[in-house]
C-alpha cells in the first residue's frame, strides 16, 4: 500500500512523525515544490519523501492534512479519485453549517473527490498529541474512524493499528462521525477527547 499526506503544516507534519517512527514510507506534499518540502521530510525522517502534489496523489491511500475550504484545489492534482482511499483529517470549525448545506463536513469533502472512499480519521487530536508516540504504559492511544466504506473503514484501521494506535469505529459519516467534527463555533464532544485502550 502506499501513502501520501497532503498538507505539511502542523497536523501534515504530526502524521508524518507517525509514520517515521514506524518507518513507512509516506510522501509528504503541499502547493510548495517537493524541492521546497525536502528539508522538512528529511528533518523528519529517512522514509518521508517530499513531493509535488501531482506525485503524492497517485498514493492508494491518500491524507488530507489541509485547510478546509482548499479541498476542491487538491482535487484537481488527480486525473480521478476512483478507488483510492482518501482520509479526512480536516476540520470545518468556524464554518457556519448554511455553508455546508447543513451535511456533515466530511461529506462535503467527499464530494470533492468523486470516486474516493473517503474515511475521517485523526482530526480529533490537537497536532502535538498526534505527533507523540501512541504507545503509552499499559496501552495506546485512541483513533475514531468513520465512514460510509466499511472495507476502507478496515483498511484504515489496518494502517492506524501499524502506526501504533488503537482505532475505534464510529460506523457511518452522518451517524457516528457527527461525533468528531466541528462546525460553526461547535467542537462535536469526542473532539480532544485523548484516551487510551489498554491492553498491547
Ligand atoms: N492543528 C491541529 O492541531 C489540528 C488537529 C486536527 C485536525 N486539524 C485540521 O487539519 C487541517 C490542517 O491543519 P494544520 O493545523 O496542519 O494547518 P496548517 O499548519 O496551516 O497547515 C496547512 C497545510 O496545508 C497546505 N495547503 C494549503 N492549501 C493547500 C492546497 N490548496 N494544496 C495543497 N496543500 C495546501 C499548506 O502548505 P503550503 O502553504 O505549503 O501549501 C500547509 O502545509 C485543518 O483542516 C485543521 O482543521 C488541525
Amino acid at each position: 500500500m502506499s501513502y501520501a499526506i497532503i498538507g505539511a503544516g502542523k497536523v501534515g507534519q504530526a502524521l508524518a512523525k507517525a509514520f517515521a517512527r514506524k518507518e513507512i514510507e509516506v510522501a509528504i506534499a503541499s502547493r510548495r515544490p517537493a524541492e521546497a518540502l525536502a528539508p522538512v521530510a528529511k528533518a523528519i525522517g529517512p522514509t518521508v519523501i517530499a513531493r509535488s502534489l501531482q506525485d503524492a496523489v497517485k498514493a492508494e491511500i491518500v491524507l488530507l492534512a489541509i485547510p478546509f475550504g482548499t479541498q476542491n484545489e487538491v482535487a484537481k492534482a488527480a486525473k480521478n479519485w476512483q478507488g483510492k482511499i482518501l482520509i479526512d483529517v480536516t476540520n470545518a470549525y468556524g464554518v457556519v453549517p448554511e455553508e455546508l448545506d447543513n451535511l456533515p463536513s466530511s461529506i462535503v469533502i467527499s464530494q470533492a473527490f468523486p470516486g474516493a472512499k473517503l474515511v475521517k480519521a485523526f482530526n480529533h487530536l490537537p497536532a502535538e498529541t498526534l505527533a507523540q508516540d501512541p504507545k503509552v504504559e499499559g496501552g495506546r492511544r485512541v483513533l475514531f474512524l468513520s465512514s460510509d466504506d466499511e472495507s476502507a473503514a478496515g483498511q484504515v484501521a489496518t494502517l492506524v493499528e501499524r502506526l501504533g494506535f488503537a482505532p475505534v469505529g464510529l460506523g457511518a459519516l452522518a451517524e457516528g462521525g457527527l461525533l468528531v467534527q466541528a462546525r460553526g463555533k461547535i467542537w462535536a464532544p469526542l473532539i480532544f477527547q485523548d484516551l487510551f485502550k489498554k491492553g498491547e
